[in-house]
């Protein structure tokens, strides 16, 4: 039986990450689910993973689910609905556009671009506008000087596999945060999208958790600012 320290990356005080395989196009790019320890207490879900028995029972070491939020109407919601079995007090969030596309669930709110006052101790948030179809979530974990993304930027490195090293190093992505060439190609509004950046610079984080990829433990916000180069 796998326990929580085996399952779950802690990457912070109150932060941790699970890995869960997931295939792109046929290229292993892997997926990361994030869990925040709120200060007053109980869990804050970031990007869901399979909801597996060792995957609940480690959750239940770290504390109670409270939250479980999507990083966009695309990434982070494949798995809501074991959460909403699993834990039916937690309060399921829609990331905008979201509530549209999984009528099946019936969602307790809509994130924005502000946080709920039950997690903005710990956690500020804003939406990146300016893209044709996805309004993501960016979220900073304040204590840890974290940010916490979806897709706007990957993380391919020496741990990645060798195929998905060798695609990464093809599109000028390897060993950097990168924003992915489809994501870059699809902001409609550049303005709106550069006043995005610029929200998320505005905080003081130096590690990245990204929604595909590695861990950028620091460093973080200049290798943000290089990412987004192009636009700012
Ligand atoms: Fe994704």
């Amino acid at each position: 039986m796998a326990t929580s320290e085996e399952l779950l990356e802690r990457l912070d005080t109150g932060l941790w990450t699970y890995r869960e395989p997931l295939r792109f196009f046929g290229v292993e790019i892997g997926r990361v689910m994030v869990v925040v320890r709120l200060s007053g207490g109980g869990l804050l879900i970031h990007s869901p993973a399979e909801l597996t028995p060792d995957l609940r029972r480690a959750l239940a070491e770290l504390g109670d689910v409270r939250f479980v939020v999507p990083a966009s109407k695309l990434h982070g919601h494949l798995y809501m609905e074991q959460y909403r079995e699993a834990y039916p007090r937690a309060e399921l969030l829609a990331a905008p556009g979201l509530d549209h596309r999984r009528t099946d669930l019936d969602f307790d709110g809509l994130l924005g671009g502000a946080p709920d006052p039950r997690w903005s101790a710990d956690l500020d948030q804003t939406a990146f506008l300016g893209h044709r179809w996805l309004s993501e979530i960016e979220f900073y974990h304040r204590p840890s000087r974290t940010l916490i993304i979806g897709d706007i930027c990957y993380h391919v490195t020496a741990e990645a596999p060798f195929a998905t090293r060798a695609v990464a190093r093809l599109a000028g992505m390897y060993d950097r945060l990168s924003v992915p060439p489809d994501f870059r190609i699809t902001v409609v509004n550049e303005a709106a999208a550069r006043q995005s950046v610029r929200r998320m610079l505005g905080w003081e984080f130096d590690r990245v958790v990204v929604g595909h990829g590695s861990v950028l433990e620091s460093g973080g916000r200049e290798a943000v600012r290089e990412a987004f180069d192009w636009l700012l």
